[in-house]
């Protein structure tokens, strides 16, 4: 999993500042992506936060927005926001993460299956009207709407408005794990 991550991650960032081509959308390859799995939600929301989604890599373990991610070249990425700060609703969580957001210097991928498609639009656009370098990515493993929902709601549960709990951390984790030593 480790290196499926770092792949992504590479492929990600990658894509998002053009040093390669950006690569076609998953779900036009026959790509085997298991049904969603019959996960406790909380679980499957960790899975996504973790794994699937990698959405770690740029908002940190503890929901901080850790220290930004680094670039093939060397450079750095801004750290995404923490979301101990955020103030949106979960509507509003759902639509950026379906869709994601481009800023100067970063980016907020888009995950969710069919974005940017005529079946699923974004702020009323699909990739023919919009240049690639004028809109985030779209991660390339898509999130079925269910797991977008999941992930959202471990977000607002584990880390909007509030500090990581030890708790939740050793869920995220496992309870063997040191990862958590540091919330002791
Ligand atoms: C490549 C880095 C990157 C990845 C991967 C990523 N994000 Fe983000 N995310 C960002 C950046 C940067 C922003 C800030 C966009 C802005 O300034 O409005 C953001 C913003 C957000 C916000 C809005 C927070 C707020 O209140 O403004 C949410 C929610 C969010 N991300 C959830 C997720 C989830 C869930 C995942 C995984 C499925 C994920 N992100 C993966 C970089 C990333």
């Amino acid at each position: 999993m480790k290196a499926l991550r770092a792949l992504l991650v590479a492929t990600a960032i990658a894509a998002a500042f053009g040093v390669a081509a950006i690569a076609p959308r998953a779900q036009e390859y026959d790509f085997d992506k298991p049904p969603v799995e019959p996960l406790d939600p909380v679980d499957l929301g960790i899975k996504i936060y973790k794994e699937l989604g990698n959405c770690v890599s740029c908002h940190g373990w503890n929901g901080n927005g850790g220290n930004g991610v680094m670039l093939p070249d060397g450079g750095m990425l801004d750290a995404a926001p923490s979301f101990a700060r955020s103030t949106m609703t979960r509507d509003e969580m759902i639509e950026i993460v379906s869709c994601g957001k481009l800023i100067p210097g970063n980016v907020m991928p888009s995950f969710r299956e069919y974005a940017w498609t005529p079946q699923f639009p974004c702020g009323g656009k699909t990739e023919a009207d919009v240049p690639g370098d004028q809109r985030p990515f779209i991660w390339e493993i898509p999130l079925y709407p269910e797991e977008v929902e999941a992930v959202v709601d471990w977000v607002i549960m584990a880390y909007q408005g509030k500090e990581f709990t030890l708790e939740l951390c050793q869920r995220y984790y496992g309870p063997e794990s040191r990862g958590c030593d540091l919330l002791k």
